[in-house]
């Protein structure tokens, strides 16, 4: 099973060869193709913005130690108690669940540790997959709109998601429902 850990720079070799891939970074806000040294450059920011508790990124881990990618609540506001998730993996790593279980402890520590009481995620609506991930966390839409990013040929449209305690609680329930059916 993965873990996850506080990322440094330790991490940034491996996840910057993942991040190379353009397939991981087509729908995220990350430079495409992604430049040398960016992963570091990323972390050295991650961590002075966890020293503030403005973000706070992590590495998962396999089993090994090996990272396969970044979970992470970024825009964090501890006085209005927001914040933003965010999650991408190596594509050897999709499609093990590994989104669901990152985001759900990132989650908990927003939620438990944190104290936040809403969290926010932006998606495109392409990326069905992420999509899917945001369904299971417990995550609702909020609003979309269209966006254009200089790295993409055409604007795209986002849907602005949103999950709280509340949501979470009775997405859980409804699959402990359809789970007994
Ligand atoms: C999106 C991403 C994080 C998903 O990671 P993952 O570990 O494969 O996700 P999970 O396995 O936890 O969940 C994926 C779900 O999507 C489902 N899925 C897979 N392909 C799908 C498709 N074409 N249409 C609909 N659902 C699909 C899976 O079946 C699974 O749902 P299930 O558990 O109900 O079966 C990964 O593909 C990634 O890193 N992509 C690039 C970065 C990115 O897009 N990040 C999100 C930005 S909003």
């Amino acid at each position: 099973m993965i873990t996850l850990e506080p990322v440094t720079l330790a991490h940034a070799p491996v996840l910057q060869r993942l991040f190379e891939d353009p397939g991981v970074v087509e729908h995220l806000t990350f430079p495409s193709p992604y430049p040398a040294g960016e992963m570091a450059r990323y972390i050295e920011n991650a961590i002075r913005e966890r020293e503030v508790g403005a973000r706070y990124v992590f590495a998962i881990l396999e089993p090994d130690g090996t990272p396969s990618g970044i979970a992470l609540l970024k825009g964090v506001d501890l006085a209005v108690g927001a914040g933003e998730l965010g999650y991408a993996l190596g594509r050897a790593y999709w499609g093990g669940g590994r989104a669901t279980a990152a985001s759900a402890a990132v989650l908990g520590f927003g939620f438990d540790t944190l104290k936040l009481t809403r969290v926010i995620a932006v998606c495109g609506t392409l990326n069905v997959v992420s999509l899917r991930v945001l369904d299971k966390l417990g995550f609702v839409e909020e609003s979309r709109e269209i966006q254009s990013h200089a790295k993409w040929p055409e604007p795209r449209e986002q849907v602005r998601m949103l999950v709280t305690p509340q949501t979470r609680r009775d997405r859980e329930l409804r699959a402990a429902v359809l789970r007994e059916w």
